[in-house]
């Protein structure tokens, strides 16, 4: 299998805190990854990491078989690495299209015009249609969401980040949540996905890395990831 990301040896500390510890593991290209671990284990440090929000102090980031480690991160994101992130951010004066027409010229592959086309695309493809014009700011919680992956997809990844978009979520918005990110991998698109409802991450991950302060635990398919003493003692003690 081809390998779109590599994590080498990947180790961060905050003051006295080993936030990751010698962390490895790779992304295979087309592949959906999940991450989880009690809180505070390091999963949100490990994709800001990844998407160079964090800088680290140990380790290499590989990404289709160049060094990116001191990379930035507007420079990974026009390489096709993108976050969404937990707390959401559209820009809550500018409409849903202009949020997302944005995106597209940050992502730098795009003149306005052909931005303008992906943005109408995408906001096809979320069934945002009817809320094109509206405001970021008006929008309910869901569509916030919606719209990041929105603003996530026009910048055209090829590897896509999504921290624990589905807080808050009802569960007829995590399953409409869950055909997005399948869809979007279906498109080609490699996915690390970090969150919180276990029913999620076994949905849709071909495979399940498991951290616990700061240490990998496991690394499997995730059905056998699911089925780990050491997992399970992590998450529900002995
Ligand atoms: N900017 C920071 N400064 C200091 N400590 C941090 C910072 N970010 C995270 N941490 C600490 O690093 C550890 C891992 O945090 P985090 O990656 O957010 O965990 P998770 O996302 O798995 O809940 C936690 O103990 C957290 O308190
Ligand atoms: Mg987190």
């Amino acid at each position: 299998m081809e390998k779109i990301l590599q994590i080498e040896n990947l180790t961060k500390n905050f003051g006295n805190l080993r936030a990751l510890s010698s962390i490895q593991f790779d992304l295979n290209k087309g592949e959906i990854v999940g991450i989880i671990g009690p809180n505070g284990a390091g999963k949100s440090t490990l994709l800001n990491i990844i998407s160079g929000v964090t800088p680290l102090d140990k380790g290499r980031i590989i990404f289709n078989g160049v060094d990116i480690t001191n990379k930035r991160t507007f420079e990974r994101c026009r390489l096709g690495i993108v976050k969404t992130s937990q707390i959401v951010q559209p820009f809550s004066k500018l409409t849903v299209f202009e949020n997302i027409y944005l995106a597209a010229i940050y992502g730098g592959r795009e003149k306005s015009k052909e931005a303008s086309t992906k943005a109408e695309e995408i906001i096809c493809f979320l069934n945002l249609k009817h809320l094109k014009n509206e405001y970021g700011g008006n929008l309910t919680l869901h569509e916030k969401r919606r719209l990041d992956f929105g603003r996530a997809l026009a910048t055209q990844p090829s590897i896509l980040l999504l921290d624990e978009n589905m807080g808050g979520l009802i569960p007829d918005e995590i399953d409409e949540a869950l055909r997005f990110i399948k869809d979007i991998n279906q498109s080609g698109v490699s996915i690390i996905i970090v969150e919180h409802v276990m029913s999620v991450v076994r949905g849709v991950s071909d495979r399940v890395v498991v951290l616990n302060y700061g240490e990998k635990i496991a690394d499997a398919a995730t059905e056998e990831v699911f089925n780990d003493k050491n997992v399970l003692k992590a998450y529900f003690g002995e």
